[in-house]
């Protein structure tokens, strides 16, 4: 029997009410919590445990609570993050595990191509930075053709135009995923309106060639 994430995650603020009624009034999620259903980061969290997973990267981090619990929480050997820094423009702080490899730019960039190949294999990248299709989709390309066992996306379901261009792209990918939905219990939904969605790699595979590097 693995550990009881549900319990372990209890002191770890995640999107509540609270952060319904900001994202509902301004269209931004301003408040400091993980921006993920505790439901379905538990979902996560079971998943990462039962694939070994050892080293992780996150493209997009909001004020850090993410990466942060899932470091507390597995100790990884390899911990990276990237992001543009949105929150410290709306006031937000950002605040980073202890040890973590970050990139602090835009995952576009050809910096950031040089960034991630100069980091080397990672055995779960999580996209949850620009949600655009384009953007999402660049993200995409650019995790598949660099050595990974696991990519995983935020926000895969519901109707939220915002997240249109994940759940998008989610569809159209073929392979080996994996659907981790519930419903957030903090909200009293009855059905989950964010979603995580994990493609089991290796990444890269046969035909993802070295010379089609983006950048
Ligand atoms: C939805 S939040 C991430 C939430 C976080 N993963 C969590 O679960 O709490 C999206 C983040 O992506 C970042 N972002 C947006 N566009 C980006 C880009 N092109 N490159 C890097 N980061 C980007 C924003 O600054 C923001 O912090």
């Amino acid at each position: 029997m693995g550990r009881d994430f549900r319990r372990l995650l209890q002191g770890v603020p995640c999107w509540n009410r609270r952060t319904q009624a900001i994202y509902e009034q301004h269209g931004v999620p301003l408040h400091d919590v993980v921006l993920q259903s505790r439901a379905e980061l538990a979902l996560l969290c079971e998943l990462i445990e039962r694939e070994g997973v050892r080293s992780y990267l996150e493209i997009g981090v909001w004020t850090g609570r993410l990466v942060t619990a899932l470091h507390e929480l597995f100790d990884f050997d390899r911990v990276a993050a990237a992001d543009i820094g949105v929150v410290e423009s709306l006031g937000l702080p950002l605040r980073l595990p202890f040890g973590v490899d970050f990139f602090h730019g835009d995952s576009h960039s050809a910096a950031f191509v040089a960034w991630r190949r100069a980091l080397g294999p990672v055995d779960l990248v999580l996209i949850d930075g620009d949600h655009r299709y384009d953007a999402v989709r660049a993200d995409w390309e650019l995790a598949r053709r660099s050595p990974c066992r696991l990519i995983a996306f935020h926000d895969i379901v519901g109707d939220d135009p915002g997240s249109a261009g994940v759940r998008r792209l989610w569809r159209e990918l073929e392979g080996d995923k994996i659907e981790l939905v519930a419903p957030n219990d903090e909200l009293g939904q009855r059905e989950s309106t964010m979603g995580i969605g994990v493609v089991r790699g290796p990444f890269p595979r046969p035909g993802d060639l070295e010379a089609d590097w983006p950048g």
